[in-house]
């Protein structure tokens, strides 16, 4: 018998691949303070939040901003990439996702959204997928960030299943972390090398099926 009552999906890199978006703005805003970094260190910001992200980068620039210039920075880097967000599309959404998400309804396993993010209802709202979700938990409602299980622990409460009735989608390590550490079952999405940590791992959700949860 199946156990899962509930699956708690990440936004970035899970329903939709807004990390090449993140990448363009927060390259721009390291162009603008005289430094580059690669698209391998862009890996390191996966499911951490905009403030941290700035402070990683900065680090890698060897840029000391005051707290001001920083909210500042930050403020501009996601003015940038919500131009881009702005410009997206609902053929955007990673292939297989709404298939899946809809036989989850249909089989009255409840949907949340567990994302760092506070563009996240703008980014549902853009690619057409807000209705599949029974409870938004982001950026705007969480105090501490991942690996800390807190945003998967709210997304159980709020679709009223315990944590170990709750399957997490991951595509960052941070985020496996803190599903695991959430005493949740985690699929990672994504390279089985890098997401080792989850119990397993599907490249996409073409391979995903209800079948296939716990
Ligand atoms: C996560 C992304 O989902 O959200 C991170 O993986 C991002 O790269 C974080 O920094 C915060 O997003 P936002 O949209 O609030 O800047
Ligand atoms: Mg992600």
């Amino acid at each position: 018998m199946r156990n899962t009552k509930a699956c708690l999906f990440d936004l970035d890199g899970v329903i939709v691949d807004t990390a090449v978006y993140h990448f363009q703005a927060w390259r721009r805003l390291a162009n603008e303070l005289g430094f580059d970094f690669t698209e391998h260190q862009n890996e390191q910001l996966k499911g951490i939040s905009r403030m941290e992200s700035l402070e990683l980068i900065l680090g890698w620039g060897n840029v000391t901003l005051s707290e001001e210039e920083k909210v500042a920075w930050a403020t501009r880097k996601n003015a940038w990439y919500l131009d881009l967000v702005k410009q997206m599309t609902p053929d955007e959404v990673l292939k297989g996702v709404p298939e899946f998400l809809t036989s989850l309804r249909a089989n009255n396993i409840k949907i949340a959204l567990g994302s760092a993010s506070k563009n996240s209802k703008l980014i549902l709202e853009r690619i057409n997928m807000l209705d599949y979700f029974d409870a938004i938990i982001d950026g705007n409602n969480i105090t501490k960030g991942k690996p800390d299980p807190q945003v998967f622990l709210m997304g159980a409460e709020a679709t009223n299943c315990k944590p170990e009735e709750c399957v997490v989608f991951e595509d960052a390590v941070a985020g496996v972390q803190a599903g695991k550490a959430g005493g949740m079952k985690v699929i990672g999405v994504g390279s089985a090398d890098i997401l080792n940590e989850a119990d397993f791992v599907i490249a996409g959700f073409e391979e995903m099926t209800i079948d296939r949860l716990f």
